[in-house]
């Protein structure tokens, strides 16, 4: 039997099979709180970026309104009005410039009512060109109302608004993953948030305030967007908040850093993105990889003031934030089933040895009672039906288990005495016969002498009488020594078959047997057996005799023989048909001098001659018998 490495008893399967319980659940629920707080969790962040995407447009567009207001307003002023009416472009550019430092414009022009620019603060010797194409301009000189929105300006139009301008307008494209592929290297185009309003003197358009911010590279910009919207969180050196403006697919200003800590610029947005946002000009919500992190990221589109979606305005929570919540919560999710498990390892012990305490007792019990200490288990008042059951059960047992031990041990004291007897009564019984025998002999010469000498007189037959008498007595002499016999029996490999019928061969001759059938069934692959032989024949003559005896009326004597290999034994039987034992005399066969044969008849020796004979052989004896129908007597002997 290999070493087993773990106790194999009630009380540990209990406990296993408790705690696998516990883990199982305890995993079981791990795994689903985890998922359903994921899913809150993400769910809730959707929310917030779907919040913070419409706040961005609302900031965005309060932007724009904000400054249509005050260009509406500037020009209305009078001031602006009469110098526009005159031309006079010195007074009109000193106005320009104050406007476009204190409302932070990049881009302040008059313009002609036939698009053509009378003043531009960035330029005052530049002027005179025309701006008609500008779709503002074209659409005021249509509707003669402000116009206010994001629009676009080409990079020749920027260059004459000057070179520092065109400087920021120009955009590298920078490759990321999972990025939108496109062809041109560089944006030159610039994404603007204009404003325009008529002058008017007289109920007449004489002219159009043009003002604009550019967006491209306009830190302060996005940077004021990111501030009214998101905390100062960080992870890692990171902002968790993020907001971009796009121009087409490229990022024009954001507060997304790249790796080295620069603004992403020039990154573009993905594929998935750009076509759900501009080929069907929805708000786009989800998690998007930014530049080089996943981000729950938000897109709407921005769009010019005839409805043509020009860029997108995005805002994106870092997903990292919610990663570390996802992390806090399962730590702490795993810290509690961690707790409950060895809670349950501490109850389930605990309560697993309350409850296994009769088993312990009994077990404890059962070790006592193979070491021979019976004792009974107190049933104490307060356990349960189940250990009371056990422990009444056990008693019983252990009381049965007593008794049967006592009767056991009656019948070898018994047994022991009896063959002790036997051999007591076989010693005093040889030591008799052999002082007795040498007389004996004395007596049987002298009278046979003297009966030859005194033949035909009237002593004869009186002589007679003592010498049968007297061959009597040495017949009872010998078979007390038979009996008694001490010394070991010569023992020869013997063909017992051959054995037997040499025996039966001589009895059958007798006049006992006239009226006897011997059957033999011998089985023919009986081994030799080691037996000797002299006493053998012994044995089964006595056994024929008293078969014979049982049947004076004539009957059959079966002897069998039989070769059992697995018990290595060989049996012979010997079974007549006669009158049958009784009861009562089963137990005496064996003692000396027993027999139920009249006085001078039977000696009683002839079985307890047998039993010597087999017990010097190793063997056993066993008789049945049935009164009336005969008797069997069964020999087992070891075949080596
Ligand atoms: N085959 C038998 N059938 C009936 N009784 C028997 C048989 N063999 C033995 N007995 C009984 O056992 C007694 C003892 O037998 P044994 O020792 O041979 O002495 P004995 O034959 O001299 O009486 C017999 O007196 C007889 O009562
Ligand atoms: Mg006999």
């Amino acid at each position: 039997m290999g070493a087993r490495i773990f106790p194999s008893n009630i009380r540990f399967k209990l406990v296993v099979s408790l705690l696998s319980i516990v883990v199982v659940m305890g995993s079981l629920s791990l795994f689903i709180g985890i998922q359903i707080i994921n899913k809150n969790l993400i769910r809730e962040a959707t929310e917030s970026v779907r919040n913070s995407l419409a706040a961005t447009s609302e900031l965005y567009d309060e932007e724009v309104e904000k400054r249509s207001r005050i260009v509406e307003y500037l020009a209305k002023t009078a001031e602006i009005a009469r110098a526009t009416g005159e031309e006079n472009r010195k007074v009109l550019f000193a106005k320009l410039i104050q406007i476009k430092t204190e409302f932070a414009f990049d881009i302040v022009n008059v313009v002609k009512p036939d698009g053509t620019i009378l003043v531009r603060a960035n330029n005052f010797e530049a002027w005179g060109d025309s701006v008609a194409h500008y779709r503002y301009i074209q659409w005021i000189l249509r509707n003669k109302k402000p116009a206010a929105g994001t629009g676009i300006l080409g990079y020749e139009n920027i260059r004459n608004e000057g070179k520092d301008l065109a400087e920021r307008t120009i955009i590298k494209v920078v490759r990321t993953p999972l990025a939108r592929q496109r062809e041109s290297q560089i944006e030159d185009q610039a994404l603007v948030l204009k404003v325009a309003s008529p002058i008017v003197e007289d109920g007449r358009m004489i002219g159009i305030l043009y003002a604009a911010v550019l967006l491209n590279n306009n830190d302060r910009f996005i940077d004021r967007f990111r501030r009214l919207l998101f905390k100062e969180e960080r992870i890692d050196g990171r902002e968790v908040g993020a907001s971009t403006i796009f121009l087409g697919d490229i990022r024009v200003t954001t507060t997304v850093m790249d790796g080295s800590g620069r603004r992403a610029i020039g990154t573009q947005v993905s594929d998935e993105v750009y076509r759900k946002v501009y080929d069907e000009g929805q708000s786009w919500i989800g998690q998007a990889f930014v530049v080089d992190k996943w981000y729950i990221s938000g897109y709407s589109p921005l769009r010019d003031i005839d409805g043509r979606i020009l860029g997108l305005l995005y805002v994106g929570v870092l997903k990292d934030k919610f990663d570390v919540a996802l992390r806090t919560t399962t730590v702490l999710f795993l810290l509690v089933i961690g707790l409950t498990v060895l809670i349950a390892l501490f109850l389930s012990v605990y309560l697993i040895g309350v409850y296994t305490k009769p088993v312990q007792r009994i077990i404890a019990a059962t070790h006592d009672i193979a070491a021979g200490n019976y004792h009974r288990i107190e049933v104490r008042p307060h356990d349960d039906d189940d250990s009371r059951k056990i422990a009444n059960g056990f008693n019983a047992m252990v009381a049965a288990i007593g008794e049967r031990d006592r009767k056991l041990q009656d019948l070898t004291e018994r047994t022991i005495l009896k063959s002790e007897k036997l051999a007591s009564i076989g010693r005093l019984a040889s030591g008799i016969a052999h002082e007795i025998n040498n007389p004996l002999t004395g007596v049987l010469t002298y009278s046979s002498l003297l009966l030859e000498d005194l033949q035909g007189t009237a002593y004869a037959e009186d002589l007679a009488v003592i010498r049968d008498e007297t061959l009597r007595c040495r017949k009872i002499v010998r078979g007390v020594l038979d009996f008694a016999r001490e010394n070991e029996p010569e023992k020869t490999a013997a063909d017992l078959n051959a054995v037997l019928d040499s025996s039966l061969e001589i009895l059958e001759k007798n006049v006992h047997f006239q009226n006897v059938e011997i059957v033999r069934v011998y089985d023919p692959n009986l081994p030799a057996v080691p037996v000797d032989v002299h006493q053998f024949k012994q044995v089964i003559g006595n056994l024929a005799v008293n078969a014979a005896d049982a049947m004076p009326g004539g009957g059959r004597l079966t002897i069998t023989t039989a070769f059992e290999p697995e018990a290595g034994l060989i049996v012979i039987r010997v079974t007549d048909t006669g009158a049958g034992i009784a009861p009562e005399h089963l137990t005496r066969l064996f003692e000396p001098f027993f027999t139920t044969k009249g006085k001078g008849k039977g000696t009683g020796l002839g079985l307890p001659v047998v039993y010597g004979i087999i017990r010097r052989h190793n063997g056993t004896i066993d008789v049945r018998s049935k009164i009336g129908e005969g008797t069997e007597i069964t020999i087992k002997l070891p075949a080596t």
